[in-house]
């Protein structure tokens, strides 16, 4: 559990709060290069609270401005993307890229006073597929971090991203609890499982208590979780929080594709989830590239990504085209005929089961009422770094972890079936590794 205070500490992001102002130290990713064209309209964006709006300008540079024009308030969401900026429609004011205000038609030609003006812009590079935005004081700003999936060429990896309507914590902390892959995400029957997963769901069905070990690292936190799968052998299952907001978990099978999310949070109450699977050596598969809508026993599809036909429609509002049809609103599909027969939880879409539970919770949830057992140790290790960075930054100005350190990003997550007395730390110490030629299986 955490104090009220904590709490609130801990979830609030907007401009001025200790959790929001130690995330703008780091860059984050929100758009994908294809939504914006070349003085094409201009998309709404919200991010840590402030409502923003990305357009790609003349010359193929991505804008991220301040929705509210620094004339009178309009939103430039109704601007013309016109020969290097983007026009307010209300009297004309226009800002490149930089947040310049380069022409001001509605005052006279002699005017200076334009040149006065300084409109909030947020630097955006595009890095791995994806744009990344950069919202904190430094100029220039910190490098981007070494993440591998921004390293593999494009047909290596497959992107898609989500909106949930729950606060970003209690969504990233899904990720990193190993535990709930015992209940959750199974089968009525395990055994029915036949799945290049299947060795792996009955372990976890044998033995549903995992033993959790966590450990602090320079970038964040490394966790072990170990299950005793028979014969004195331990499944060792390895995950990775990465400051502040970034997850990857260990692969399955013989030639593994990998997973990494990042939870962005839009404001308090709403997450963009931005997720992908990547191979490290070579380009993926259609079948593998397919397999995020490939139905696995007992879903219907999406190990974890917002396919097409799962989406609502498309409105205009911020990720307005990243819309689950699957919300609280319609109980998630939950079909209790399958939940009684089936999967354990009934609800049909692997990454709304577990959506469904974060958002169940409420859209912030009062953590002094938790109570925390063995198996969150992980949680409890990743809130303590996340509140601590804020502090520190707060307090003592000190820079938050990985923002000067891009090289510690260099890391992976890891499987393996070992012995029951090996350490699980020495024996994954080189799959956790990134290395652009190996790749070591997983379990
Ligand atoms: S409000 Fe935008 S130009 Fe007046
Ligand atoms: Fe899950």
């Amino acid at each position: 559990m955490l104090s009220k205070q904590d709490n609130e500490l801990l979830t609030r992001v907007g401009p001025g709060t200790p959790m929001g102002d130690m995330l703008r130290q780091y860059w984050m990713p929100f758009l994908f290069p294809y939504e914006v064209e070349v003085d094409g309209p201009p998309l709404r964006v919200r991010l840590l609270g402030e409502d923003l709006i990305a357009f790609r300008d003349s010359h193929g540079r991505i804008g991220l401005l301040g929705n509210n024009c620094a004339h009178r308030g309009a939103s430039l969401f109704f601007g013309r993307n016109e020969e290097s900026g983007l026009r307010c429609v209300y009297h004309g004011w226009k800002y490149d890229v930089d947040g310049h205000c380069v022409d001001m038609p509605n005052e006279p030609p002699e005017s200076n006073f334009k040149t006065k003006i300084h409109h909030a812009a947020y630097p955006c590079v595009d890095r791995g597929g994806m744009v990344w935005t950069y919202m904190g004081p430094e100029v220039p700003p910190p490098p981007l971090p070494d993440l591998e999936i921004t390293f593999v060429p494009d047909e290596h990896r497959f992107l898609s991203k989500r909106v949930q309507y729950n606060n970003w914590v209690q969504a990233m902390e899904g990720d990193i609890d190993q535990s709930h892959n015992s209940f959750l995400h199974t089968l009525v029957h395990p055994e029915d499982d036949k799945t290049a997963r299947a060795n792996v769901t009955l372990i976890r069905a044998q033995d549903k208590h995992p033993h959790f070990e966590v450990l602090d690292t320079d970038y964040g936190v490394l966790i072990g979780a170990g299950r005793d799968a028979g014969d004195s052998m331990r499944y060792w299952r390895i995950s990775q929080f990465l400051m502040p907001f970034f997850s990857m978990t260990g692969p399955y099978g013989e030639d593994p594709s990998r997973t990494w999310r990042c939870w962005v949070p839009i404001d308090d109450e709403n997450v963009l989830v931005m997720g992908g699977i990547f191979h490290p050596l070579r380009p993926l598969t259609d079948a593998e590239r397919n397999r995020v809508g490939l139905p696995r026993l007992g879903t219907r599809g999406s190990v974890f990504l917002l396919l097409p036909d799962d989406r609502a429609p498309a409105t205009s509002q911020p990720y307005g085209a990243w819309r689950p049809k699957a919300t609280l609103e319609n109980d998630f599909f939950v079909d209790r005929d399958v939940q009684r027969n089936l999967t354990f939880s009934g609800i049909p879409e692997f990454w709304a089961q577990d959506a469904g539970m974060q958002m169940s919770m409420g859209a912030i949830y009062d953590r002094s009422k938790e109570h925390l057992g063995t198996t969150d140790l992980a949680i409890i290790s990743a809130r303590r770094r996340l509140i601590d960075a804020a502090k520190a930054l707060r307090e003592r100005g000190a820079t938050p972890p990985g923002v000067a350190h891009p090289e510690w990003y260099k890391v992976r997550g890891a499987a393996v079936l070992i012995p029951a007395e090996q350490s699980w730390v020495e024996a994954t110490a080189e799959h956790r590794q990134y290395h652009p030629d190996v790749n070591h299986a997983g379990v």
